[in-house]
This record gives C-alpha cells, sequence and structure tokens, in this order.
C-alpha cells in the first residue's frame, strides 16, 4: 500500500528501512524522502514505525523470558 504518494514510498519499504535500522522519522525521512514534501504521510509513517519498534520489543522480551 503507497503511504506517501509525493514520493511512492510503501508501507514495505517503510518496514524494510526500519529492519535495516531506521528507528526514527527523521531517519525514515532520510532515507525514503517520506514527509519530504506534503507532510500528509506523517501520522502512516509513525504508526508504522511505533508498530513495528513495540513489534520488536515483543519479540526480544519473549525471547529473553
Ligand atoms: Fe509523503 Fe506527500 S505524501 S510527502
Amino acid at each position: 500500500m503507497y503511504v506517501c504518494l509525493c514520493q511512492g514510498i510503501t508501507d514495505r519499504q517503510i518496514r524494510q528501512s526500519i529492519d535495516e535500522g531506521a528507528d526514527t522519522l527523521r531517519a525514515l525521512r532520510q532515507q525514503l524522502g517520506v514527509m519530504s514534501q506534503c507532510g500528509k504521510c506523517g501520522c502512516m509513517t509513525k504508526e508504522l514505525l511505533l508498530q513495528a519498534l513495540d513489534e520488536r520489543q515483543s519479540a526480544t522480551y519473549y525471547q529473553v523470558a
């Protein structure tokens, strides 16, 4: 699904960037160009980032527990 129409960035690309270490909105903007024009993709990008970080934290918790 397209998240950023200005740059043609999909949720899959955003998730891949997060998996590769982009764990802030600034890093995602620098790597992909999301939120660099109209900014309408900011809320969805933030939601995807928080969801991915939460999943990562849960996975780490269950590996340790
Ligand atoms: Fe992402 Fe416009 S939709 S900058």
